[in-house]
């Protein structure tokens, strides 16, 4: 998906679906960061998720703490109505927000996920929506987040070719995984690991590490 996928209600409606396919291990990256946020976090929290529209992380995480309540912050109308009818009858523990960081409360948040988001946005505006996340988070509470991320040079097509592959339905031909490659090489802003954990470092996180990594896309887990 890009970036103007998420104002389609066509594309939207098939979200889940279409995550599930084209991210090696979504539901396992879920678990995780569901892990790494209880060791560092009460039963009673406040989390924050940035990127929270389709609800896939939000339904989680509320069907596994009852005590956990969620503020969500989303650009897209259509992704945030997709995430109330995922979170059905947990909806009630979460506020959802159209916007962006800046459209969060100030928290203080005992944690914070962003999932699948921070390779929509430039370097500029990923580093400075890093800050705002930190910002609103307690000294010590945990980010993850978990985003396309492909080392840079030669490599950054094979590595691309590869995923393009893996997520192609079988009989997909070499044009169409060349279209796939290209689309994406052009339309996402994807960072090298080494520039987005400085990201991360730059913005203040401390303990950044690498918790999940499948193809193009990589996890992180970091302290604020
Ligand atoms: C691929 S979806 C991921 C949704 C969800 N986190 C998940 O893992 O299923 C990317 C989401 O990021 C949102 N988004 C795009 N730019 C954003 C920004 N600057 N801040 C927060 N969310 C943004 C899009 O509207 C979209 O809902």
């Amino acid at each position: 998906m890009t970036a103007e996928h998420f104002s389609d209600p066509a594309s939207v409606a098939q979200y889940g679906e279409n995550a599930r396919r084209m991210v090696p291990g979504l539901t396992l990256v879920h678990e995780l960061a569901d892990a790494l946020l209880s060791e560092a976090v009460p039963e009673q929290s406040r989390v924050l998720v940035v990127g929270a529209g389709g609800g896939l992380e939000l339904a989680h995480l509320a069907e596994h703490h009852a005590g956990w309540t969620f503020d969500g912050v989303d650009p897209s109308a259509e992704m945030l109505r997709l995430a109330v009818s995922t979170l059905g009858p947990h909806a009630d523990r979460v506020a959802l927000h159209e916007g962006y960081v800046d459209d969060a409360p100030e928290g203080p948040f005992d944690a914070a996920v962003c999932l699948l988001t921070l390779h929509f946005l430039d370097a500029e505006e990923r580093g400075r929506t890093l800050r705002e996340i930190r910002r609103r988070l307690h000294p010590g509470a945990p980010l993850v987040t978990f985003h396309h991320s492909v080392p840079a040079g030669d490599v950054r097509t094979t590595w691309l070719q590869r995923w393009a592959r893996f997520t192609a339905a079988p009989g997909t031909d070499d044009e169409r995984i060349a279209s796939t490659v290209a689309t994406m090489a052009t339309r996402l802003p994807i960072l090298s690991p080494e520039e987005d954990e400085a990201l991360l470092r730059d913005a203040g996180f401390r303990d950044v590490g690498v918790f999940y990594g499948a193809l193009t896309f990589r996890g992180w887990v970091g302290t604020a």
